[in-house]
């Protein structure tokens, strides 16, 4: 695209003034610019736009709570036969992993991606060698080195990788660990108009969990799991210290269970708790956030007195490859997220600012699950297996002194 080609391309939806800077910008940042424009899509943008200025009604969903299966309530004998399938599984060499690390973690505030952040351990362990462990585990268990692929963002890439490089990989061998890149969208202002960063280009931000089915498309990190014979994906948060996605009885329930995408759940703390439960939205599998849940839905309980709307998503899920790769060619919608951004101002300015001032668009991976026939719902213990670190400590809760305290307990109480 050339440079007429992109100003009568922006024109037509006013934003003109990305090209504002245009001639001050070398030659070699003009082309990207360009590049940039020539991708964008204009129209999606300015849907996006008039959603949050005038949000629409959701269209009428019937809405039924989704069956699951409880961990504590599975008999000895059927324990026993779903461990043995999933133990099956994770011996096949036909299990990969992916750890979903692209995202800001803006409410934790800390100063590099994620995963690179130290809980505070004794050990001072980060969070990624905390999650590289459950791959030790599972190698010394099964003797099978199960691949790790890393999902990072254009922002964290770098860094992570270095991280993973001066830790020499926490011992895991290198050649099974990937890193691939998920997608940008562009920023806009309250105004509808999209942000130019401080180096002159458009802004972008990472497009949410949910951009990872594309993104392993594009990557060829699906077509490199075809080559190697892998089966299921397990796809994990990186946040989540007491995470067990290579978990032999889940794996085993999901495969008896014969569906093709299976996620494990914790049930609520309390039926007003603000968290995203599983559900059925027209028969599908789907998840129903808390502001779209009534309260008397939300109270609702079944025969056995358990929450009907129980079941809080704790990131573990697991995919059949295929199942992934279709996902991955369907278009999943973008929520707006009102967040602090860096840009340049119409004068050429550095903002940077403290507080939100801007919209990024992101895809949820679950908002894929609606294209699932059905899926295995699986409930485990809160305190076994959920431990997250979302904000700093002075929020007291989901903090790195909570998921600290959960995880020595665990730990000191399973391991002696
Ligand atoms: P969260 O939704 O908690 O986001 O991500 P976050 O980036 O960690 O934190 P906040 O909301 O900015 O404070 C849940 C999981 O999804 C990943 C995160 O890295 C985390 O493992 N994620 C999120 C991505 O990989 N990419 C994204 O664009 C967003």
């Amino acid at each position: 695209m050339n440079y007429a080609e992109a100003l009568s391309k922006l024109q037509k939806y006013n934003q003109e003034h990305l090209l504002k800077f245009y001639e001050k910008l070398d030659l070699e940042k003009q082309k990207e610019l360009l590049d940039q424009i020539e991708t964008l899509n204009l129209e999606q943008i300015e849907e996006l736009y008039e959603s949050i200025k005038t949000p629409k009604k959701n269209k009428e969903t019937k809405v039924e709570p989704i069956e699951y299966i409880d961990k504590e309530k599975l008999t000895e004998e059927e324990k026993e036969k779903y461990i043995k399938i999933g133990n099956e599984i994770l011996s096949s060499g036909k299990v990969a992993a992916v750890t979903m690390a692209g995202g800001q973690g803006t409410r934790l505030g800390h100063n590099g991606p994620k995963g690179t952040f130290d809980l505070g351990l004794d050990s001072h362990k980060s969070l990624f060698e905390i999650i590289c462990d459950t791959f030790k585990e599972v190698q010394v268990e099964t003797n099978c080195t199960i691949p790790w692929y890393v999902m990072t963002s254009e922002e964290n890439n770098e860094e992570t990788e270095q991280f993973f490089e001066k830790n020499n990989f926490f011992d895991y061998p290198k050649e099974k660990v990937t890193f691939f890149k998920q997608g940008k969208y562009p920023m806009i202002d309250v105004n509808g108009k999209i942000l130019l960063d401080t180096n002159g280009l458009i802004k972008e931000a990472a497009d949410g969990h949910g951009g990872v089915y594309i993104a392993m498309l594009k990557n060829g990190i699906l077509e490199d799991m075809k080559n190697k014979g892998i089966k299921w994906i397990i796809v994990g948060g990186v946040d989540n210290v007491l995470v067990k996605m290579f978990d032999p009885l889940f794996i085993g329930l999901y495969i008896e269970q014969g569906f093709p995408a299976a996620s494990k759940s914790v049930v609520k703390k309390y039926p007003e708790e603000k968290v995203g439960v599983f559900c059925k939205k027209d028969g599908r599998p789907s998840i129903i956030e808390y502001t779209e849940l009534s309260d008397e839905m939300a109270h609702e309980v079944d025969e056995n007195g358990e929450l009907k709307y129980g079941e809080s998503n704790i990131i573990v899920h697991i995919f059949e490859l295929e199942t992934m790769e279709k996902i991955s060619k369907n278009i999943l919608p973008y929520h707006p997220a009102f967040k602090k951004a860096n840009y340049m101002d119409e004068n050429g300015n550095a903002v940077i600012s403290q507080e939100p001032n801007a919209y990024k668009f992101e895809a949820f991976i679950f908002d894929a699950f609606e294209q699932l026939e059905n899926m295995t719902i699986f409930r485990v213990k809160r305190e076994e297996e959920f431990a997250p670190v979302k904000n700093a400590d002075e929020k007291g809760v989901d903090c790195p002194k909570t998921a600290r305290e959960l995880y020595i307990k665990y730990h000191n109480s399973y391991e002696v």
